[in-house]
């Protein structure tokens, strides 16, 4: 993975404000997040401001400006999965992890997002972990998973 001070490639981009969502997007997607170091960059390609872009970009869910864990756990907490007690897999994590969705461990080992279905509805609940679906779960069942990831 290409380290974050390096410079951004802005090959391909015309130094328009329509480039700003796409550099972004780029940023998010080769760093897993956008950094500050990249919002600096892009203000300086782009010739606006930071703020702009913060003000941009905080707009869209899909942005994060912190770097993310090393394991993504989703919990669903859709229809299905709700009826099926998916609250007490968001319990167990924060318990057993010590943050809220949203948050990252001190440590950098996980990452904690609730979702509003992810596709399996079947299997609730489902929890995500690392993109790989884990259906049927119960609170014991995640920690023990938990425990293999750490
Ligand atoms: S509601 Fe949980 S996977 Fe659809």
């Amino acid at each position: 993975m290409i380290n974050n001070e390096e410079l951004l490639s802005f090959t391909g981009f015309s130094k328009e404000i329509g480039d700003l969502i796409p550099l972004l997007q780029t940023c998010q997607k080769q760093f897993g997040y956008i950094s500050e170091n990249s919002v600096r960059q892009i203000a300086h390609y782009l010739n606006i401001s930071e703020n702009h872009i913060y003000g941009v970009a905080s707009f869209y869910s899909q942005f994060r400006f912190k770097k993310p864990g090393d394991n993504c756990i989703r919990v669903c907490l859709g229809t299905a999965c709700h009826v099926q007690g998916s609250q007490h897999l968001s319990d167990e994590i924060k318990s057993k992890l010590g943050i809220e969705p949203g948050e990252t461990t001190p440590d950098n080992r996980f990452d904690y997002e609730e979702v509003a279905c992810l596709g399996c509805c079947a299997q609730a609940s489902v929890v995500e972990i690392n993109g790989k679906i884990f259906g049927k779960m119960t609170p014991e069942k995640l920690g023990k998973i938990i425990q293999d990831y750490e």
